[in-house]
């Protein structure tokens, strides 16, 4: 499954909201269509908006050729289309990386057909390379274990074929014998709706609960391993992640069971030395003080709805990127696997 397509000159993108109840193909002609289903979260999940940002540069350069803009003017005329675009989500460092890719190939004079080929590229790199890291991370799924995932890092956060799903959709397809526990993610609830969905499409056994019963069921021994992906990475591998990763990674620590994250290279900002200064995205809070269209708590209470948190080094067995395992991590493993 791919939720992002390029197809007759335009943008298709799965309609992630409306899942699982619906799947709802949308089409974007525009950067600026790109540029608000990116911010109303049609399209999420680091990776997958980092492609859909660079498709959107190809659609502004279209409108530029359109509007038979040259030199100065369609330079001009690009760069706020990636203005726009990059205002969306600030946390998910591949948005940016994928953005600084598009436009210096813009600045070195790129058209819409190279650009085309440059995002299309980009997009067949990221579902190779979150086969190879699935490939490396399946070593953890062994026969009877139980695995933990959060939010949805699966085909659906990415190009196609997913990041902390990869394992888990490797091991699937050898035939190992496991069973998933899938942490329903509030507020959003991207496990419920989209890793479940993802899972029973692929055949996995899982089971769904509320992120607070996660604990419970490795003290029971029920679970051996939690899987994530990651939104950004510091070059001394703490790891922003859907809010609940950090709670994950304690419970998992004081079991003495592994939290294994997988992310690509396009996830990893070596340009800050700590999470400390990965910024976190505050949303609406009506996605807490709500369910659905129902408020669920007093009119005047107020609610704190940061979409990440931060997993400091120290909490991670391993990162499997696609260009290989970092474990233990640190600055020095981190700085040596990121330059293969
Ligand atoms: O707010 P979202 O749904 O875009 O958040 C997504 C996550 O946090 C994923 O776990 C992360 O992007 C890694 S996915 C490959």
């Amino acid at each position: 499954m791919r939720p992002l397509e390029w197809s007759e000159g335009e943008l298709k993108l799965i309609d992630q909201r409306l899942l699982p109840g619906k799947v709802l193909w949308v089409s974007c002609r525009r950067s600026q269509e790109v540029a608000a289903r990116i911010s109303d979260m049609t399209v999420r999940g680091a990776p997958a908006i980092g492609l859909a940002a660079a498709y959107g540069l190809v659609l502004a350069s279209q409108e530029a050729d359109d509007a038979a803009l040259k030199g100065e003017s369609r330079r001009r005329f690009l760069q706020a289309a990636r203005k726009e675009l990059a205002a969306t989500r600030p946390t998910a460092v591949n948005l940016f990386w994928a953005l600084e890719r598009c436009g210096a190939a813009i600045e070195a004079g790129a058209e819409t057909g190279a650009l085309l080929e440059l995002a299309k590229r980009l997009h067949e790199e990221d579902v190779a390379g979150n086969r190879r890291m699935g490939e490396d991370g399946a070593k953890l799924i062994t026969p009877g274990c139980g695995v933990l995932t959060h939010c949805n890092a699966g085909a659906l956060a990415t190009g196609g074929w997913g990041t902390g799903l990869s394992p888990i959709f490797v091991a699937h397809e050898r035939g190992v014998k496991f069973h998933v526990f899938v942490d329903e993610t509030r507020p959003r609830l991207q496990g419920a709706r989209l890793t479940a969905f993802e899972l029973a499409q692929a055949g996995v056994p899982h089971t769904l609960i509320c992120d607070n019963m996660a604990a419970s069921l490795m003290r029971a021994g029920k679970i051996q391993v939690a899987l994530t992906g990651a939104d950004r990475i510091a070059a001394n591998g703490d790891v922003a992640n859907k809010i609940g990763t950090y709670s994950v990674a304690v419970n998992v620590k004081h079991h003495g069971l592994r939290l294994a994250v997988l992310a690509p290279k396009s996830t990893f900002d070596l340009s800050i030395a700590s999470g400390a200064q990965i910024p976190i995205e505050e949303r609406s809070q009506d996605e807490v003080t709500q369910w659905g269209e129902e408020r669920i708590c007093p009119a005047e209470t107020k609610a704190f709805n940061p979409g990440f948190d931060v997993t400091p080094a120290e909490l991670i067995s391993a990162i499997f990127t696609d260009r290989g395992p970092i474990s233990p991590v640190n600055p020095a493993e981190v700085a040596r696997v990121m330059k293969g």
